[in-house]
């Protein structure tokens, strides 16, 4: 071990290999507090050519990288728990070059989301793909995870804004994929494998990233929904007569958390089972139309009570009620399932869901919220105060077991948006057939003979 971290020293500098336990403890995990960190270093190279060097170093030892970014992911892709060497992006955190003919940003992995979203408007652009962890996740992380957001029904996934990258696979070579183009039909884009791989086939080092145009204002509403399947014929109202940029929804479980968490009143006067929270165009011609829908809402049911933004303030409150979900539930130490079903099957499969919990997991408190506009909840299950965390996960296992099956039934996916890490992993055969995971381990073995990139992360390492 020794002259591995000595060689390590030697090509990055002494400064940029961490064994200090500080160190160790905050880079070995993401967010999902189940395992402890034990790392046996932190590599923090500032170059692409330093990324190189860790990965030859690596191969030669035979020893496992875990590439890293913001660490705000939900699945364990980023922990670090059996002595491996974190490879963090952090210093490379730079904008390399932006066009605006091409509207393209050239940036390192380890440039955080906001920085760029900030980049964006200071050149009158957007870039549209939105969370509540963007003040500290990494593009390199986005990318390698596919993030998605709150804003996905307007603007899709970080896939679809991925122009570029460059990478550096398991095997140590540097690949330049699509080199910032709109159109290339020249046979496979490796680019699109490297997306959502985890890092599991290469480090993302470099990636060029397109803008949207500058958005108009928003217009935000939240109405108060008497049942889930109400969610239904009013997405469907909305999606018809308007661009929608979100549609989300939550439960008044979750909201009376967040509301209890930050001492404030509640939004509407009545109190609903759920809410939808959405995001127009502030145009007046959209707010005539919304507001016909509102009446329409009310007068069919679908709806009890509701707000609607008057500035943008007010409009920025209501996104964090939404926002603060996750980091409020997080006091709960909860166990997630992040899951996906045509938007038309969700009113079924939540029912099902609900009364598989109910019937056979008594005790635990569940809070939904989610996507709804993109087919995809997430699924709190809050750990009692009195359980232990071990008998608390041991239980959620079997819970997941169960709703995979029913994910399953209803064609869906056990993870929409948060990728599969380790938490997940286990679970993929009830999205993905057999034949599909043995080709995604015969890609992993292509671009990572020797598996020394994030061994045992998204699929289980080969028997
Ligand atoms: C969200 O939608 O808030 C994020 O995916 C985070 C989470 O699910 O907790
Ligand atoms: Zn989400």
């Amino acid at each position: 071990m020794s002259a591995l971290l000595e060689q390590l020293r030697e090509a990055l500098g002494a400064d940029a290999v961490l064994t200090e336990d500080w160190a160790l403890q905050s880079y070995g995990v993401d967010r999902t507090r189940v395992w402890s960190p034990a790392p046996l270093a932190v590599l923090r190279p500032d170059s692409i050519e330093a990324v190189q060097a860790c990965v030859r170093l690596a191969r030669q030892h035979g020893h496992a990288l875990v590439p890293s970014g913001g660490r705000t992911g939900l699945s364990g892709g980023a922990v670090a728990t059996q002595g491996e060497l974190v490879l963090s992006l952090d210093r490379m955190n730079k904008l390399l070059d932006f066009n605006p003919v091409d509207q393209c940003v050239t940036l390192q992995a380890g440039v955080i989301t906001a920085q760029l979203q900030a980049f964006a408007r200071e050149q009158g652009l957007c870039y549209p793909v939105d969370f509540a962890s963007a003040g500290s996740s990494q593009m390199g992380g986005n990318i390698a995870t596919n993030a998605g957001g709150i804003k996905v029904i307007r603007y899709g996934m970080t896939r679809d804004w991925v122009r570029g990258l460059k990478v550096v696979t398991g095997r140590g070579e540097l690949l330049d994929l699509n080199q910032g183009l709109i159109k290339n039909n020249t046979g496979l884009d490796f680019r699109h494998l490297m997306i959502g791989s985890e890092g599991t086939l290469a480090v993302i080092c470099e990636a060029t990233m397109a803008l949207a145009a500058a958005p108009a204002d928003p217009l935000l509403l939240l109405l108060g929904v008497p049942r889930f399947s109400a969610l239904m014929p009013l997405l469907g109202a909305f999606k018809s007569a308007l661009q929608l940029n979100a549609f989300e929804c939550f439960s008044d479980a979750g909201l009376q958390k967040v509301l209890a968490a930050q001492s404030r009143q509640a939004p509407l006067s009545q109190p609903a089972p759920f809410y939808a929270l959405i995001e127009l165009d502030d145009d007046p011609s959209v707010l005539e139309k919304a507001m016909a829908i509102f009446e329409e809402g009310l007068d069919q049911q679908w709806i009890t009570d509701g707000v609607v933004s008057q500035s943008l303030s007010q409009a920025k409150e209501l996104w964090l009620l939404r926002e603060s979900l996750s980091d409020t539930l997080a006091a709960w130490t909860p166990y997630k399932n992040d899951i996906s079903v045509r938007v038309s099957r969700l009113p079924a499969f939540v029912d099902e869901v609900e009364q598989l919990v109910c019937a056979r997991y008594q005790g635990f408190e569940v809070v939904w919220y989610g996507h709804i506009g993109d087919g995809n909840l997430h699924l709190n299950i809050l750990k009692p105060e009195h359980c232990d965390q071990e008998a608390f996960l041991q239980r959620c296992a079997t819970v997941t077991e169960d709703i995979s099956a029913l994910v399953q039934a209803h064609g869906g996916s056990i993870s929409a948006e948060h990728g599969l890490g380790l938490l997940k992993r286990d679970y993929l055969h009830y999205t993905r057939s057999a034949q599909d995971i043995a080709l995604m381990q015969q890609v992993k073995q292509v671009f990572d003979p020797d598996g020394i990139l994030n061994p045992g992360k998204m699929l289980a390492r080969p028997a």
